[in-house]
């Protein structure tokens, strides 16, 4: 795609913003792989070390990104949003899309009634002075909480997970500073670590969790701040398991120097126990999204933590945002009280658990090993992520490339289950066999 993009400058500011012109724009969409340094500086009649010095300014605010072999390439979630013309195209008509990692919007509670009843019983509108954490929000949230072994005397509420997140190391680290992440991990905390000009520093991960020699290994190399994912790891599927979380407790115990940050995203939806390291550091912070169980669009999260970090966040909110709106919280209080809610959430957790658990057997019936302990993704290890996902697409299937969340880690494919008919997972799972292990071509079959 880039190789028709017009580039144009002749400093390393003009060149940088003809680039980031060009993914406005959408001629240089997500992926977009751009010329070397050296090609673009001929064809720009420049220095190498002009167009160097573009590329470099772009990659620290996680516009680009440098991967070995793959050269210089834009970001799959760039800090520089593409006007709406732009927007990756929907696949091709009558294809199944496996490659978003949502949750099912048709297991997802209504919000329709709750928005009623408090229309009905909405008070005046609450001021810049008395706005803040519902006291019966955070009460709520605290029961919830303590109800998972999670201790949150201090918590607060923040915009989802990922804007707790993107707090958290703001309010902690400085651009240059290294953070430990999961390897394969969230792709789009990867975006956020790279548009922060902080460095990632991947922590393998197996299905118990992070690895802690991985974790060793990257407080050793100076990780000042270290993401874990509870449960329903994003893309493996992974949870921490009781004896990993002792482990990892056990190495972290005390540490003064690292921001220990778990996700649990998954929440209400996981199948499987929570065995949470909150406390093992003197700065640690619990953020628990509402996105999967009740609905992404309700951008709410709550975060718990040492005192010090809760302040940090709160504080850093009310300098800019302000608050979560009181509107918002008391419609997500009057889900979480609501029981007919409860049950529709834990048959959501149970449908997701059966697509998962029937394509992991599915695929074993074909001799492949997947990973998929909870949430709604399957990592499907595989030769050739390129060949396998034009190969899936070619049979009607789209799928997410493994490139998209690994730093480190070996090729694989994330499949979405959250939506597959239970009809299809047989047919789903030939197809990831064809694509993993594609036959001789037809024709010179012997
Ligand atoms: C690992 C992980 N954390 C958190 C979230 C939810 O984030 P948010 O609360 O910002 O919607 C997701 C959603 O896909 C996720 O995969």
């Amino acid at each position: 795609m880039s190789a028709r993009y017009q580039f144009a400058g002749t400093t390393a500011a003009t060149i940088s913003a003809s680039i980031e012109s060009g993914i406005r724009t959408g001629a240089l969409p997500p992926g977009a792989a751009l010329p070397s340094v050296r090609a673009l500086a001929a064809q720009l009649a420049v220095s190498p070390a002009t167009v160097a010095r573009a590329y470099q300014e772009l990659r620290q605010r996680g516009v680009l990104t440098t991967a070995g072999r793959h050269g210089t390439r834009v970001r799959p979630r760039p800090p520089v949003a593409a006007r709406r013309s732009a927007l990756r195209p929907a696949p091709l008509p009558g294809a199944r899309d496996l490659s978003r990692g949502e949750p099912d919007p048709r297991l997802l509670p209504p919000i329709g009634p709750h928005l009623a009843a408090l229309a009905a019983d909405v008070g005046p509108s609450v001021g810049y002075s008395e706005a803040g954490v519902l006291p019966e929000v955070a009460e709520a949230a605290r029961a919830r909480l303590s109800a998972d072994g999670v201790t949150a005397d201090d918590l607060t509420l923040t915009g989802g997970a990922l804007d707790g997140i993107e707090r958290l190391l703001g309010a902690h680290l400085r651009p240059g500073d290294a953070v430990a992440v999961e390897d394969p991990g969230w792709a789009n905390l990867l975006d956020l670590v790279a548009a922060l000009g902080l460095r990632p520093i991947g922590v393998p991960v197996d299905d118990e969790g992070p690895i802690a020699a991985g974790v060793a290994a990257a407080l050793t190399a100076g990780a000042r701040a270290l993401v874990v994912t509870s449960r329903a790891q994003n893309p493996t599927g992974a949870a921490v398991s009781a004896a990993r979380a002792d482990e990892l407790r056990a190495l972290l115990a005390g540490r003064r120097d690292l921001l220990l940050i778990e996700d649990d995203h998954a929440a209400e939806l996981a199948r499987v126990p929570l065995h949470p390291l909150a406390g093992a550091t003197a700065n640690w912070a619990f953020v628990r999204s509402v996105s999967k169980p009740f609905g992404p669009d309700l951008r709410l999260a709550v975060l718990a933590g040492d005192e010090t970090t809760v302040a940090r966040v709160t504080g850093r909110t009310r300098v800019g945002a302000g608050w979560v709106s009181t509107v918002l919280q008391r419609l997500v209080l009057a889900l979480w009280q609501d029981p007919a809610v409860d049950d529709l959430v834990r048959r959501a957790a149970r449908d997701y658990e059966l697509r998962r658990a029937g394509l992991l057997t599915a695929l074993a019936g074909h001799g492949l090993t997947a990973h998929g302990r909870s949430g709604i993704n399957v990592w499907l290890p595989v030769p050739d992520e390129t060949s396998a996902v034009t190969a899936l697409r070619d049979a009607g299937w789209v799928v997410a490339p493994g490139s998209l969340y690994r730093i480190a880690a070996p090729p694989a494919l994330r499949v979405t289950v959250s939506s597959l008919a239970v009809e299809n997972l047989a047919p789903l799972a030939a197809a990831l066999a064809r694509a993993v292990r594609p036959g001789p071509p037809s024709g010179f079959a012997t």
